[in-house]
C-alpha cells in the first residue's frame, strides 16, 4: 500500500510531498518538485541524507551490517561464488546460466590484452608515478582505441554494452598487472586463456622464461578479495561514475572518473594507509596505543585508518569475512605476518575504547585487506588499484542504470550561495 504523503509546513503553506518506498522498506520523501513549488531546495552537505537515485543493484543496511548484491547476501556470495560470477550478477542482475557464464568469460579473455600502441603510453610515465594516476590515465585513453564503443551516445553505447563491460573488467585487471611490471622495470606478460584471477597472477608474476606456478589458496584469496569489493551502493566513486555518466559520457570515461574518486585516502586509498599505519606501529615497537590516542583527537589527519564508515554503524560485513579469510590464508601459505597480530590487537583495543564504541566505529573492509594482499605478493602502492579492479563491475552496473533510464536527467545538484552579494567592478588603479 502506498503510504500517505508527508506534509511540510513552510510559513503558511502546507506542502504535500510523496513518499517513495524501496523494495526493502526504505522510505524517502520525494522532494523533486519542492523548488518548483516553493523556491526552497534541500540542504544536505555531503549528501548523507540524500537518495540520488533508485537502484536495483546493491542493498546496504548500515545499521544492521547487511550487504546484498541483487538480493544475494555477501556472505553467501563470498562462500559460494567467485569474482567473475559475482561481476556478472552485479552487471546483469541475475546469476549466469552456464552458457551466459561461458560467453562472459570468453569475451573477457578475448579482450584482455592491451593494444600495442597503448604500451607506448606507459613509457611516458615516470617509473614511480602513482599507480592510480597511471590507471585513470590509461582507462581515460581507452576510448581513443575503441571509439566505436565510446560514442557518448547512450543508445549506441548500450548496443555494445556486453562487449564494453567485459572488455573493461578484463582490461582494468590487465592494466593493474602492467603498472606493477612497469614500476619494477620488468617486461610485460601477455594474458593467457586461463581464468580471470589466475590470469592476473600470471601477468603479475610470470617471467618470460618461466610461468608463475599457481597456488589454489592464492587464487581463492584473490577471488574473495575482488568479490568483496565488487560493489557498494552509492559510495564516492560510484556516485562519481553516475554523475559523469549522466552527461552521456561513455562507460570508459565515466569509470576513469570513478578511479580518480577512489584514489583518495578516505575512500579506496585507505587500504594502503592502513598498511602504513600498521608498519609504523611495528617499526616503533608500539602496541598501537599511540595511534588510538591520536585518533581520539578527532582530527582528520589522525584517524585510525580502516576504521569507521560513512554508512555502517555496525560491523562492515565485508570486514568480518576478510578478517577471517586473512588468518586462514596466512596459515595456509605458512606466512607469519607480525602486522596481522598488530591489526588484531588494535581492533581489540579500539572496540573497547569509549571513543570508538560511542561513535560506533568498527573495522571496515580495508582494515584486513592489505594484509591479504601483502601475503599474495602485491605491493602496498598497488592496493588501491586492486580495489579498482574489484569495483569495476559495480561502476559498470551503475553506469548502465543511468544510461538505460528513459527518465534520466543530468546530475546537477544545487547549492546555497554564501559568497559576496552583487558589487561593482573596481578598476585596477582604484584597488
Ligand atoms: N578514526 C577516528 N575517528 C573517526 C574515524 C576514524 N577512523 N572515523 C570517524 N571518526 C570520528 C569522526 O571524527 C566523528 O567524530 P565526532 O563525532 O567527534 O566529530 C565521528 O567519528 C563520526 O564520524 P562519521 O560521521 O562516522 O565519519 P564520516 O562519515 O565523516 O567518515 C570515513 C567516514 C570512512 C571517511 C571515516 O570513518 C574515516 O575517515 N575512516 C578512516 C578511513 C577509512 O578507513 N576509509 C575506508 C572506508 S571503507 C572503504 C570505502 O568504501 O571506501
Amino acid at each position: 500500500m502506498q503510504p500517505s504523503p508527508a506534509t511540510l509546513k513552510i510559513a503558511d503553506q502546507d506542502i504535500s510531498l510523496p513518499i517513495i518506498v524501496g523494495s526493502e522498506g526504505e522510505k524517502a520523501i520525494d522532494t523533486r518538485k519542492l523548488r518548483a513549488d516553493t523556491g526552497y531546495i534541500c540542504y544536505d552537505q555531503g549528501y548523507g541524507n540524500t537518495g540520488s537515485c533508485e537502484s536495483a543493484i546493491t542493498y546496504l543496511d548500515g545499521d544492521n551490517g547487511i550487504l546484498r548484491h541483487r538480493g544475494y547476501p555477501i556472505d553467501q556470495l563470498a562462500a559460494h561464488s567467485n569474482f567473475v560470477e559475482t561481476a556478472y550478477l552485479i552487471v546483469y542482475g541475475q546469476l549466469p546460466k552456464p552458457q551466459q557464464r561461458k560467453e562472459f568469460g570468453q569475451r573477457m579473455r578475448e579482450n584482455a590484452a592491451i593494444e600495442t600502441q597503448m604500451h607506448r603510453l606507459f613509457e611516458g610515465f615516470p617509473k614511480n608515478a602513482p599507480p592510480m594516476a597511471m590507471l585513470s590515465s590509461l582507462v581515460s585513453a581507452l576510448p581513443a582505441f575503441h571509439p566505436q564503443l565510446a560514442t557518448n551516445n547512450f543508445e549506441q553505447d548500450l548496443q555494445n554494452f556486453d562487449l564494453t563491460a567485459a572488455m573493461l573488467i578484463s582490461k582494468v585487471r590487465t592494466l593493474g598487472a602492467m603498472i606493477y611490471r612497469y614500476q619494477k622495470g620488468l617486461p610485460f606478460i601477455f594474458p593467457k586463456d586461463i581464468p580471470f584471477a589466475d590470469n592476473f597472477l600470471h601477468m603479475m608474476f610470470s617471467e618470460p622464461y618461466q610461468d608463475y606456478a599457481g597456488i589454489p589458496e592464492v587464487t581463492r584469496a584473490l577471488n574473495l578479495l575482488l568479490l568483496l569489493h565488487a560493489d557498494h551502493e552509492q559510495n564516492c566513486s560510484t556516485s562519481t561514475v553516475r554523475m559523469v555518466g549522466s552527461s552521456a559520457a561513455n562507460l570508459f570515461t565515466s569509470v576513469a572518473a570513478g578511479i580518480n574518486a577512489l584514489s583518495g585516502p578516505l575512500h579506496g586509498g585507505a587500504n594502503a594507509a592502513v598498511m602504513q599505519m600498521l608498519q609504523s606501529i611495528h617499526d616503533e615497537g608500539d602496541d598501537g596505543t599511540r595511534f588510538i590516542a591520536a585518533a581520539r583527537s578527532g582530527s582528520k589527519s589522525n584517524r585510525l585508518m580502516g576504521f569507521g564508515h560513512a554508512v555502517y554503524r555496525n560491523f562492515d560485513p565485508r570486514a568480518k569475512i576478510i578478517g577471517k579469510a586473512c588468518e586462514e590464508v596466512l596459515t595456509k601459505l605458512g606466512i607469519q605476518d607480525p602486522l596481522l597480530k598488530i591489526a588484531q590487537n588494535l581492533e581489540r583495543a579500539a572496540l573497547q575504547d569509549e571513543y570508538f564504541v560511542s561513535r560506533k566505529l568498527y573495522p571496515n573492509v580495508d582494515f584486513y585487506s592489505g594484509i591479504i594482499m601483502r601475503a599474495l605478493g602485491i605491493p602496498t602502492n598497488l592496493f588501491t588499484v586492486m580495489f579498482a579492479i574489484g569495483r569495476t563491475p559495480g561502476w559498470i552496473a551503475n553506469w548502465h542504470e543511468v544510461a538505460s533510464n528513459p527518465k534520466g536527467r543530468i546530475y546537477r545538484p544545487r547549492q546555497i550561495y554564501v559568497g559576496p552579494v552583487m558589487r561593482d567592478y573596481i578598476p585596477m588603479e582604484q584597488r
